[in-house]
């Protein structure tokens, strides 16, 4: 009986909207729906857009009031919907406060932030964590970040970015997931459902935001804000698939991209505001503009003057404004003069105030404002431990010539040498977008090392250059301590200044001194482990012909000086691939494993192919590649048929051993390359991964799926379609070394 009770209840719970199925590419239930149509029609015309304001605070000063007197009389006058950069429990509950009280409709505004990896709990960035390979770690590594943004009063978090890179000069490239459409296509979903939990309507769920629609990564040049023009065919098979993912996944908000795309800028287009996102996906959510982009619509001289630009800007689809402050100023006027229809603005606060219901803050405006939760969980424990995790299966094993690594303990004297290795630049380790109060809250890496050693163990450690100066060389007092020491730590790379937003660069090889510095460690003839510290793909040619050792760690966040000590000293057998390219040069950009073969593939002594006088084609590191303390054999690939029909699936199994003498994990690769098709197919695209642990000796055999979407590509009317002919299968442990087979499509 009681379970009828309860089952009734529900029922009527959820017609009534409250308990709503929440789909972003659906609408809330007609309750909500008629109730948001209400709302409407009470509002004026400035209190409408107000709801498509966003204003910026100053970021993490929670001590004091974060408004100033312009923006309280805004907020008061309803003329603020949402704020960027402004958290604290109790901060945000007080600006709520006044919305909720003090504003003639009482809409609850939303707190928006850049929690790309993590909060206070700072993880790798995400280039690092999609190197892992393992989407159900990065989506608890996304879960922490949401309990403690939540916690610090956000609803609204502006990640994950999506965007495919294939230019390590962009220094955006840190922030997504690489090169490849099926690996950043999972890590896009697994990053949303870690925001978003498994109900947005729970405590500790914040609001997704895919970014940034679209196509930023295809700058050309690799220079930040850049133009990007490419064929449609590119846009939906490599660029667009990650939004659609994290749409998929659930997310509730896209922000437009500061580039045009092909003579349109993003912020400013129709076809992919609306045409493609509202219409072709049945997206139901909202978009916000990057920061100041419908402003700068009028520098991409689409319009004359500001109210030009908010037009277009919100008859594109795009409905928030983000601190341009031209939709608040300026298009109340352009309705009056109907120069914009407010139907137009009425469908935007719509989507507005849709997110607003799904997210709950009409039940409960104050959900995040809870101090007392903030205390408890930033940085807790149990974060700190997701946070090593995924450090340690980010960090990729690029090279270990005689079994160098893992160290021995007992190892007597070890010089640490590198800016990288001391406390002084423990805020770099954080990488790029870590808003990290306290540097204090880092693991250094003479921290953790010293973390794993007896004092039978002498660590000489010195900076030996400065990490981004041509002043201040101590490469001499370096070298002395390396000639003292049985091996040589050199922690090399990038600082967080470099990596992230606005920091594009044409030169990839360790900056300044470090490859001077290296080079005279180098000279000592001591055994050395390079360490790189970085947010995107350094040119590494000389470390690779001539160091033994080197270990790709990125930027690992709070726990670095851990995670790192776990791998070398082998408490941890690293595991991760690179989920991007490492070109050999810069001259090879862009270089990604999933090319076209062209009517003139390399021939290695015809000169007459598509080639360079005076390098490779082949990268440094390709796609994929990682090694471990151990080494894993691939053998007996087969297909469940040796041909299928055109709406038929596939099976794929292949036999992994561990032919080594320590257990690993392996992340077992699938590619697939359509033979022949009417339009050129990549030589190989990604269509499967499983990351496997196997004991010494041990064998597995795997399998994967190949469903007939996993076949299909944009044929010459743009239709997503799959051929008959020959596939040809490759497994392997990268992108370039692999076993393969082959099965036929027929009609
Ligand atoms: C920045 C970034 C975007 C970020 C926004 C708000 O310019 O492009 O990724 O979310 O502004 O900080």
């Amino acid at each position: 009986m009681r379970k009828e009770i309860i089952k009734i209840f529900a029922v009527a719970f959820f017609a009534h909207g409250l308990l709503t199925a929440q789909s972003p590419t659906q609408l809330l239930s007609p309750h909500t729906e008629a109730k948001i149509d209400s709302i409407i029609k009470l509002m004026t015309i400035d209190e409408k857009l107000g709801q498509l304001n966003q204003i910026g605070g100053t970021w993490y000063d929670t001590k004091t009031e974060r408004l100033n007197e312009e923006q309280t009389a805004l907020l008061k006058a309803g003329s603020i919907g949402s704020f960027l950069g402004i958290n604290g429990a109790a901060e945000t509950g007080r600006i709520q406060r006044i919305a909720m009280e003090e504003t003639r409709m009482k809409i609850p505004v939303m707190f928006g932030a850049d929690i790309i990896h993590g909060f206070r709990t700072i993880t790798p960035i995400p280039l690092a964590e999609a190197s892992s390979w393992n989407p159900e770690l990065v989506e608890r590594s996304a879960r922490i970040a949401a309990i403690e943004g939540a916690a610090a009063g956000v609803h609204w978090n502006y990640a994950p970015m999506v965007d495919i890179a294939r230019d390590p000069r962009w220094g955006r490239i840190a922030e997504g997931s690489g090169e490849d459409v099926f690996l950043g296509s999972a890590m896009a979903a697994a990053r949303v459902k870690g925001f978003q939990g498994k109900n947005l309507l729970e405590y500790g769920s914040l609001l997704a935001c895919a970014k940034h629609f679209a196509a930023y990564g295809g700058a050309e040049a690799g220079r930040d804000y850049n133009t990007v023009d490419m064929s449609e065919r590119s846009l939906r098979e490599i660029y667009f698939p990650p939004y659609k993912a994290a749409i998929d996944a659930g997310a509730w908000t896209l922000m437009s991209a500061f580039n045009e795309i092909g003579g349109v800028p993003s912020s400013g287009s129709h076809w992919l505001m609306t045409d493609l996102l509202r219409k072709e996906w049945g997206f139901k959510g909202l978009v916000v503009s990057d920061y100041t982009a419908i402003m700068e619509l009028l520098n991409h001289r689409i319009a004359k003057d500001s109210t030009e630009a908010g037009i277009v800007g919100l008859s594109a689809g795009v409905d928030i404004d983000m601190v341009s402050r031209i939709y608040i100023y300026k298009l109340a006027e352009a309705v009056r003069s109907g120069k914009l229809s407010e139907e137009i603005v009425n469908e935007a606060v719509r989507r507005v105030l849709r997110v607003k219901f799904a997210y709950g803050l009409f039940n409960d405006p104050y959900r995040n404002a809870k101090p007392e939760k903030e205390k408890e969980l930033l940085l807790h424990k149990d974060h700190r431990a997701v946070a090593r995790e995924i450090a340690r299966q980010s960090i990729v094993l690029l090279k270990n010539e005689k079994s160098i690594l893992p160290l021995s303990t007992s190892t007597k004297k070890i010089a640490l040498i590198g800016p990288l290795a001391g406390k002084e630049h423990r805020r770099d380790l954080a990488g790029a977008w870590a808003w990290v109060q306290n540097p204090d809250d880092v693991v250094s890496v003479i921290e953790g090392i010293a973390s794993k050693l007896s004092s039978q163990t002498k660590v000489l450690y010195d900076k030996g250059c400065e990490i981004e100066s041509d002043s201040g060389s101590r490469i001499s007092q370096a070298v002395k301590l390396a000639k003292q020491s049985d091996v040589v730590i050199a922690v090399l790379g990038e600082s967080q200044h470099v990596s992230g937003e606005a920091a594009s660069k044409t030169d990839l090889d360790l900056p300044f001194m470090q490859k001077e510095l290296l080079k005279a460690l180098h000279k000592t003839g001591k055994p050395i482990v390079l360490v790189v510290m970085n947010g995107r793909p350094l040119t590494l040619q000389w470390e690779a012909d001539n160091i033994p050792a080197i270990v790709e760690a990125w930027h690992l966040g709070v726990e670095t000086g851990n995670a790192l000590a776990d791998v070398l000293f082998g408490d941890y057998n690293p595991s991760g691939k690179l989920p991007v390219t490492f070109p050999r040069s810069v001259g090879q950009i862009p270089i990604y494993y999933n090319h076209k073969s062209t009517g003139r593939p390399m021939v290695e002594k015809d000169k007459y192919t598509s080639r360079y006088l005076d390098s490779p084609n082949s990268p440094l590191y390709p796609f994929g590649f990682g090694l471990s303390y151990t080494t894993f054999s691939y053998s007996n690939v087969k297909v469940s048929s040796s041909s299928i029909k055109k709406d038929q699936k596939i099976n794929v199994s292949v036999d992994i051993g561990n032919s080594g003498k320590r257990s690993g994990e392996e992340v077992v690769q699938l590619y697939i390359r359509d033979d022949v098709a009417t339009v050129t197919r990549p030589v190989k695209e990604l269509k499967g991964f499983k990351k496997i642990s196997l004991n010494t000796g041990e064998k597995k055999t795997v399998e994967f799926t190949l469903m007939p979407d996993d076949l299909s590509f944009y044929n010459l009317d743009m239709k997503k379609v799959v051929e008959p002919g020959t596939f040809t299968v490759f497994v392997g442990g990268n992108s370039a070394d692999y076993i393969e087979t082959k099965f036929e499509v027929v009609e």
